[in-house]
């Protein structure tokens, strides 16, 4: 990873339209000139998984946590995603919208400047449309950056025990097509795990889905493997996310394949689970990224700071790894690494400024702390 000492960019719009080192060039032009000197500029961070539109926080399951139960036997008791849903259900239009923005301003405090965001707490086809139709509406009006992730196929509604592959057509015939018919998707995903949806219910949703130009990015081996990650390679997946069960042949399979490895150190944290073998994936060849997984149930804290912080203690990387797996690699598993990621000529101009007295190791090592001074977005000041 390189580091330019005594650099200078120069921002025009929305980009970056050079970057140097030393005196600027005679010929240069440019309306303002903003003074870093001393600091530190870094590509702001980029969130490739999280559930940030969602109706409610579920404080009450914590503390059915914390008193022993876990997070699969409070899921059997009704809560789980499927608490999620029925709150969603109830949740206005509006309402999603004003949270949702809400919980993203305060994520660029802390140096998010893209993310994923997922549906998937709909699990109905007008729910799950209401869900997607909040993501475009902050695609619309908030200069972060926002892929959308269509999750209909997250955990089965009430209504459909004991009729997985009635939901699973319910999906593929009903929701993919309204999905597509308004353009709300960008990506498909699915939860593939024990008491969820099985390898090959998982398989059809996913290949049903690239009849509409949708690409995969999935839910796999987070508490069990199902073997998803040969067959999801193989079908072109874009990046399998979770990871935290995997065995070696796994682990090799996906780090010598062009899809993004994706960890999410604050699930493994927030429910006392393993890591994803971030060093093992990284030592095989894989391009690890990092992402919060910010949602109700498994991952409250957005804090992409924090998930460098945990990718290093506990998944053992070193402190460059971590940002880039931050960075570059989250934009290469939305498939924007063209435009974000790193600051290079031409991408969007994304970046935070650290202080003098910090160092790119100071953000791992202060686990969390927002030791961001400045964002830019697109060009502008944000914070
Ligand atoms: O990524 N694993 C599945 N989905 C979410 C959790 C959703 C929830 O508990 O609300 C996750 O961990
Ligand atoms: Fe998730």
């Amino acid at each position: 990873m390189p580091i330019l000492k005594n650099a200078w960019i120069l921002v025009a719009d929305d980009r970056i339209k050079e970057i140097g080192v030393g005196a600027l060039p005679e010929d240069s032009r440019y309306d303002e000139a903003i003074d870093m000197e001393g600091k530190k500029l870094l590509p702001a961070f980029v969130d490739s998984h999280s559930h940030l539109v969602y109706a409610a926080n579920r404080e009450d399951e914590f503390a059915m946590r914390l008193s022993g139960k876990s997070y699969a036997e409070i899921a059997e008791a009704g809560g789980g995603i499927l608490n999620s849903a029925r709150k969603m259900t109830q949740a206005s239009e509006e309402e999603l919208l004003a949270d949702a923005r809400k919980r993203l301003s305060a994520l660029v405090k802390m140096g998010t400047g893209t993310i994923e965001i997922k549906s998937g707490y709909g699990l109905s086809t007008e729910t799950e449309l209401k869900m997607l139709r909040v993501i475009r509406k902050l695609q619309a009006e908030s200069p972060v950056s926002i892929k959308s992730t269509f999750l209909g196929a997250h955990a089965l509604p009430e209504e459909y025990k004991g009729r997985v592959d009635d939901y699973i057509n319910l999906v593929i015939e009903e929701m993919l097509p309204a999905v597509a018919e308004e353009s709300l998707a960008d990506y498909v995903d699915v939860f593939c795990e024990e008491g969820y949806f099985s390898l090959d219910q998982s398989m059809r949703v996913l290949e049903a889905a690239k009849a509409y130009g949708l690409s995969a990015k999935v839910h796999v081996n987070q508490f069990n493997s199902l073997g998803a990650i040969k067959p999801m390679v193989d079908m072109g997946a874009v990046s399998l996310d979770h990871l935290e069960v995997m065995d070696d042949a796994e682990v090799e399979y996906l780090a010598e394949s062009q899809t993004i490895a994706t960890a999410l150190p604050g699930c493994s944290l927030f429910l006392d689970i393993s890591y994803t073998p971030g060093r093992k994936l990284i030592d095989k060849g894989a391009a690890l990224a990092l992402a919060t997984d910010l949602n109700p149930g498994s991952a409250p804290s957005g804090n992409m700071a924090l998930m460098m912080g945990l990718a290093c203690s506990q998944m053992k990387l070193r402190t460059e790894e971590a940002l880039v797996a931050a960075t570059l690699n989250g934009a290469a598993a939305m498939e924007l690494s063209d435009d974000l990621g790193s600051l290079e000529q031409g991408k969007l101009a994304n970046f935070l400024v650290l202080p003098q007295e910090f160092t790119l190791a100071s953000i791992p090592y202060h686990m969390g702390h927002n030791l961001i001074e400045e964002v830019y977005l697109k060009g502008n000041k944000i914070v």
